[in-house]
């Protein structure tokens, strides 16, 4: 038994995100907008050790099954992540995460001035120009960020 499965037991049904960037975790369920309140169980473990990362994250999340346009979203902050669907205490799949082309209303764009941030009722709107590094770009002002000026 590894270490990991000590500190976090297996679950039935559900998601298991492994491989999250240590100190990752919270920012990974607000990009996901899980805050608990639809009552199933949500794991999260801190600083796990692990044998290709040193220390990780990992969220193991109930009797939701997340898609990969849900997942690919993390691949930002968490690009190692390991998605994982288990059911009936197996794991039937497993991907990795990718960098979407466009995030619509997942991401704000860090110019305090762009209309996007205004009282307008547009979508947020960020276009990836770059995956590898990222390098991200406002459709409406044009600024291009790095992934750390969101968080
Ligand atoms: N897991 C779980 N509940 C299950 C099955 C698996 O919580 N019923 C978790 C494991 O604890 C692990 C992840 O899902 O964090 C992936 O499981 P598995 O593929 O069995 O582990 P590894 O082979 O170590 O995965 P990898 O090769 O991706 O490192
Ligand atoms: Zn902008």
């Amino acid at each position: 038994m590894s270490k990991e499965q000590l500190v976090v037991r297996k679950i039935k049904d559900g998601t298991v995100l492994d491989h999250v960037e240590q100190g990752k975790a919270l920012k990974v369920l607000e990009i996901l907008n899980i805050d608990g309140k639809d009552g199933n169980v949500v794991t999260v473990a801190m600083n796990v050790s692990s044998e290709k990362l040193g220390k990780k994250d990992i969220i193991k999340i109930e009797n939701r099954f997340l898609k990969p346009e849900e997942t690919n979203r993390i691949a930002l902050i968490a690009p190692r992540a390991t998605v994982n669907i288990i059911r009936n205490y197996q794991v039937v799949e497993k991907r990795k995460v990718e960098i979407p082309d466009t995030f619509v209303n997942v991401l704000k764009c860090p110019n305090p001035t762009c209309i996007s941030n205004s009282n307008e009722p547009i979508a947020h709107i960020i276009d990836t120009v770059r995956k590898n590094p990222p390098l991200l770009k406002c459709r409406y002002c044009c600024r291009l960020f790095l992934p750390n000026e969101l968080i």
